[in-house]
């Protein structure tokens, strides 16, 4: 894990967030390639989402709602974690993080003064407009979903999706957690990718099964090692307050073991009946064919972007004697292939590379480097991920072709200049 924090920051993926100012615990900020990294999940989430299923649609929803939408969904009074403070110093603690208490107690030579254990709401609060008071609070979203919950009427009344539908939808979400830590793991500010799919109840069970599958499956599809996930189902006492059934994904993380990637709730009909009683507006369905009226079900895939984002890392993280290399699928790397000309100082060599490397540019994310000798540029597109680095050399000013060197078997092609394209269309997609 500390290789993986030290190569995030060296090659631009991840730096702490307000750094200059001594940082702000549970905050990271993407540089140049991990927002390419972060871009490109976020893609195959949406495209695995809503391009591939024609009743799935998407939203954009803001991340400031009016606070009666936490009153109502529960936030407010049962988004909580427990919560100590020690008596001597005022430290605060989760109180189920006994690893942390004991070492807590240890700089207090082992003496125990704790309060008792109170709810603490991980809710932001903030104020809308120029008065700070409590008519004008409210909270920054914890999650996306009520976003979507309350446009759930809007989206049935402005397209023809009709249940079995889901609406899909990635943003930000806030939460002023007790203790953050392990990198991207738990932090305060995160993306969230989430589906809700709103189905009949009885047909909930078996639409919660065929998310875990299809949720499995896309972690496996995008490279992660099938040894390093599996499915859990949550015991009915340490479910969320809106679920009637949990099974997340786990992933095993090298600092804690297995433990919780991505959930997948079946959320039942809670979210859309607190609304339909709080806003007093009727939020059931209503089957042309079956002429039944009901409440849908609502199945959740839910999962932060940054703890995906670890996971691929994670995963994709090799080292082979010397050599550092990150093995993330083609479509997840953030870029694609780099472009090099085997010496810098050579005109023809540069002014060849330079338009094998803005015709590439024109489809895909091409990285360019003439620093350093051939070795340098290689070891740096590795630690990068680059799936493919191409070099012009003196033989390409006789036959127009280049090398294309592979990331995970170092080994390299020669490919004539005008199969460039089909050629890494072929490996990319
Ligand atoms: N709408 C459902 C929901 O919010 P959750 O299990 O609380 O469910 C969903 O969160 C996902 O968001 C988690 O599986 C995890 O991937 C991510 N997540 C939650 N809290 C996080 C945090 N503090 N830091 C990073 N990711 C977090």
């Amino acid at each position: 894990m500390d290789k993986l924090v030290a190569l995030c920051k060296r090659r631009g993926f991840i730096f702490p967030g307000s750094e200059l100012y001594g940082g702000l615990s549970g905050t990271w900020d993407l540089g140049p390639a991990g927002v390419l990294l972060s871009n490109n999940l976020k893609n195959e989430w949406w495209n695995s989402m809503v391009l591939k299923n024609d009743n799935i649609v998407g939203i954009d929803s803001s991340i400031v709602l009016n606070a009666k939408v936490w009153e109502a969904s529960g936030h407010v009074s049962s988004f909580t974690d427990p919560l100590i403070e020690c008596k001597i110093c005022h430290a605060r603690f989760r109180a189920d993080n006994q690893k942390e208490i004991e070492e807590h107690v240890k700089l207090h030579e082992g003496k125990k003064e704790w309060t008792d254990v109170k709810a603490f709401n991980l809710m932001f609060k903030t104020y809308v407009g120029p008065v700070d008071n409590e008519d004008n609070k409210t909270y920054l979203r914890p999650e996306t979903a009520q976003g979507i919950f309350i446009n759930y009427k809007s989206v049935l009344e402005s397209t023809r999706v009709r249940v079995p539908f889901g609406i899909a939808q990635i943003g930000k979400g806030f939460r002023n957690e007790i203790t953050t830590g392990n990198f991207l793991f738990r932090v305060r500010e995160f993306e969230m990718m989430e589906l809700e799919y709103f189905i009949k109840p009885d047909e909930a069970p078996k639409a919660h099964r065929d998310w875990i599958e299809k949720r499995f499956n896309w972690y496996v599809n995008l490279g992660i090692d099938p040894k390093n996930l599996k499915k859990e189902e949550i015991k009915k006492e340490e479910l969320a307050h809106y679920s009637k059934g949990t099974t997340e994904i786990w992933y095993n993380w090298p600092f804690m073991g297995f433990a919780e990637l991505e959930g997948i709730a079946n959320r039942g009909d809670y979210d859309l009946s607190v609304h339909q009683k709080a806003s007093g507006r009727d939020l059931s369905y209503f089957d042309e064919e079956t002429k039944e009226k009901f409440t849908p079900y609502v199945i959740e895939p839910s999962v932060g972007v940054g703890r995906a984002m670890l996971a691929f890392l994670l995963d994709a993280y090799h080292e082979d004697g010397q050599r550092v290399y990150l093995k993330l699928h083609p479509k997840l790397a953030p870029y694609k292939v780099a472009v090099f000309p085997l010496l810098a100082n050579k005109k023809e060599l540069v002014d060849n590379a330079r338009t094998v490397y803005a015709d590439l540019r024109k489809n895909m994310m091409v990285a360019w480097d003439d620093r350093g000798n051939i070795g340098k540029r290689y070891f740096a597109q590795d630690e990068i991920g680059t799936p493919f680095c191409i070099t012009v050399d003196f033989q390409t000013l006789e036959d127009d072709t280049v090398t294309v060197r592979n990331r995970d078997t170092a080994k390299q092609d020669r490919i004539e200049i005008n199969k460039l394209q089909e050629y890494l269309r072929e490996k990319i997609d």
